[in-house]
């Protein structure tokens, strides 16, 4: 086998909540994370060249892209000889949107080396080699329903939480990462999410007690020309969401839905106002 597609899927925060700083510059960080169908298809091909060939639409190919800087940590982690590569990305997860997207693309390279290179690795060792490339990386190596903490890096899996149907919509300015965890370090925060109860709650298969807790303490750093985020969960929420928060750092907005056809009347209305919308699910 030469070649490889592997879907990379988006995450959504279930919730969030930022513990404290730590000397290292990052936070110390509690969430409960929830891959959704929305996916790119990651292609990985060995070619009898050297370096590795990035093809990624719009972005850049080269060694700023996550996905080529997992692949080059895959061999010097492994030890594995650095072979040619060709990686084909094909984006649908909006980019620098709090769910995660260039972090899939690098844990679905990561996957693809292993099933091409060396399926002895666990899984283990491939987050492990993730967690030098972002914080969010190996959540995604792992991907399901999970509880993070530390930087993002030490996971534990959950029972699948209840399969809820997803609207997912971006608001059309950027949010960048950094710059919200900056904000969030000159403010006492006040509300939190009760992470206790949701990890009872999808332990107890309890929809309404999961959806009762969705809660992301990064909203409480957005300013006045970010209020966009608040709108759309507005109208998530009067269209029947049972839920409706921000993911990671945003700006995307998510609304869960334990109505099929209320989601997709809800993804058609928002739809025409937002082109950043997507209907999806659980996976
Ligand atoms: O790990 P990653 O490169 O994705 O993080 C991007 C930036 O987000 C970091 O440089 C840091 O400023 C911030 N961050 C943080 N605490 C975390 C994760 C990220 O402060 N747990």
């Amino acid at each position: 086998m030469t070649t490889i597609t592997l879907p990379a899927y988006a995450k959504l925060n279930l919730t969030l909540d930022i513990l404290s700083k730590r000397n290292d510059g990052y936070h110390d960080l509690s969430m409960v994370m929830q891959s959704i169908s929305l996916h790119d298809d990651v292609t990985v091909t060995l070619t009898e060249g050297n370096g590795i060939v990035c093809r990624c639409g719009m972005l850049p190919g080269d060694d700023s892209n996550l996905a080529v800087k997992a692949a080059g940590a895959f061999f010097t982690e492994t030890g594995i000889p650095p072979r040619g590569l060709l990686i084909d990305i094909e984006k649908r997860i909006p980019i620098q949107a709090g769910m995660a997207g260039g972090s899939a693309d690098a844990a679905a390279v990561l996957h693809a080396l292993r099933a091409l290179l060396a399926p002895e690795l666990t899984t283990q060792k491939l987050e492990a080699i993730g967690a030098q490339i972002g914080s969010d990386v190996p959540y995604c190596v792992r991907g399901g329903t999970a509880f993070a903490e530390g930087r993002g890096e030490k996971l534990t899996t959950l029972k699948a939480a209840p399969r809820f149907r997803v609207v997912v919509c971006k608001p059309d300015f950027p949010l960048s990462t950094p710059a919200l965890f900056k904000r969030s370090d000159t403010i006492e925060i006040v509300d939190r999410p009760d992470t206790e109860g949701m990890l009872i709650a999808i332990e107890e298969g309890d929809a309404l007690g999961v959806s009762a807790r969705v809660f992301n303490v990064f909203e409480a750093v957005l300013d006045a020309k970010e209020r966009d985020v608040f709108t759309i969960k507005e109208r998530l929420l009067s269209l029947g969401a049972a839920a409706a928060a921000m993911t990671g750092s945003g700006p995307t907005v998510f609304g869960l839905f334990i109505d099929e056809s209320k989601a997709k009347s809800a993804f058609d209305t928002l739809k025409t106002g937002y082109a950043q919308t997507y209907l999806a699910e659980f996976v």
